[in-house]
């Protein structure tokens, strides 16, 4: 059984079409949520994640927060450099959209070629992982069906935007596909990030697409003074070539 392990898409509908393209024959796809916000395709990137039948989804912190900011309807009034993606975002998606980031489960266990699997989108409110197998056992009890002894458990995380499997013994461990869509201040890689679990054997995965949309979106925001500085920085960190993620913004010809 092939397992297609995502998360963090943070509407980046690109870098989603290129992971399911390259990874296409896919049995399962498994997404740690966070499918929204930090991007400029929320809409597109719902209803492709909803398009996965039998998909395992849960809900991510962005879009529990966004939920929030379309209920309270501040998205509207927002302008300027108060103005930042998720207020993009709330703008874009309709009442269909929110109810389906509403609806996601918090966390959703699963059973594949005699392994199980606990998928929830962050193990704290932090950035903490599971660092213990006391700390393993508690949360495995708290949020997923027990296993018989010696049946490998793995927990699936989101949420960091770091790509890494984690032993804690041998039947233990848990995943974090990375994020499809962008990287932290201090990681440049450029790629959609993801995770291919064949017969239990879990390989992390790579795969460059075209961001060129997504940069696009950012030049014009910038080029109308539309947008908060910080988040205009992000996206020419993630997205272009800036060498950090607080680069100086070119605001005349919005050339990086
Ligand atoms: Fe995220």
């Amino acid at each position: 059984m092939k397992v297609l392990v995502i998360s963090d898409v943070h509407s980046n509908v690109w870098a989603l079409r290129e992971v399911l393209r390259a990874e296409q024959g896919f049995d399962l796809l498994v997404c740690a949520g966070d499918y929204v916000d930090y991007g400029i395709a929320p809409k597109e990137t719902i209803a492709l994640a909803r398009s996965v039948p039998g998909a395992v989804l849960v809900q991510g912190n962005h879009d529990k927060l966004l939920t929030e900011i379309y209920d309270s309807g501040e998205y509207r009034t927002k302008k300027g450099h108060d103005f930042k993606w998720s207020h993009d975002n709330c703008l874009k998606m309709d009442g269909e959209d929110i109810e389906f980031l509403r609806a996601l489960p918090i966390h959703q266990s699963f059973e594949a070629d005699g392994v199980r699997y606990l998928v929830q989108h962050q193990y704290k409110s932090d950035y903490s992982t599971v660092e213990c197998r006391f700390l393993f056992d508690q949360f495995w009890a708290e949020h997923a069906p027990a296993a018989p002894d010696g049946v490998r458990r793995c927990m699936i995380f989101g949420h960091s935007h770091r790509q890494a499997v984690h032993w804690l013994s041998g039947d233990r461990l848990w995943l974090n596909p990375g994020s499809v869509s962008y990287r932290r201040p201090d990681d440049p890689e450029k790629t959609a990030q993801y995770a291919v679990i064949e017969n239990g054997e879990i390989s992390l995965r790579q795969v460059p697409y075209d961001a060129s949309a997504q940069l696009a979106a950012a030049k014009e925001y910038l080029a109308k003074d539309a947008m908060m500085e910080t988040e205009l920085q992000d996206f020419f960190f993630f997205f272009g070539n800036a060498k950090t993620s607080r680069d100086p913004l070119v605001r005349k010809e919005s050339s990086k």
